[in-house]
């Protein structure tokens, strides 16, 4: 019993550096977070972790919205997120328009539950 009071110490310790609330359960995304957690898994989670703190190519998205900037210091807001997504940013590459308006919503909508 202490043994696990002092692991879940630990863990609290390891996963409350930045004092973020978790993201939300997956089993409790709405069905236009899940469209755009699929946009994400097929678009971004090669270079992005989401749900997990720690870098990949890219920076982990985890909390994206929940600080007030982006790892650049730009300001987290949909518009800066969006620009990101369609010009890309330094070995991030654009995309362009390859999403479509309702896809890009849904990601966005999806990267606010992180
Ligand atoms: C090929 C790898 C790659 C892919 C695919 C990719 N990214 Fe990135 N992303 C990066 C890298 C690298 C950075 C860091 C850029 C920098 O600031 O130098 C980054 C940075 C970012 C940032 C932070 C921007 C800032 O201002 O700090 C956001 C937000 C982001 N990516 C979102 C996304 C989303 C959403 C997708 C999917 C649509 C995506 N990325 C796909 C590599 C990638």
């Amino acid at each position: 019993m202490t043994r696990f009071v002092s692991f879940l110490a630990f863990s609290i310790f390891l996963t409350g550096c930045k004092h973020l609330p978790p993201p939300k359960p997956i089993e409790q995304l709405t069905p236009q977070e899940h469209a755009g957690r699929a946009v994400f898994n097929e678009n971004c989670a090669r270079c992005h972790n989401d749900r997990i703190d720690k870098p990949l190519h890219g920076p982990s998205l985890l909390g994206l919205y929940k600080q007030p900037y982006l790892p650049s210091g730009a300001p987290a807001n949909d518009e800066r997120v969006t620009h990101t997504i369609q010009h890309g940013r330094n070995m991030m590459p654009a995309l362009g328009d390859r999403l479509s308006p309702e896809e890009t919503a849904d990601l966005l909508a999806y990267l606010h539950t992180l």
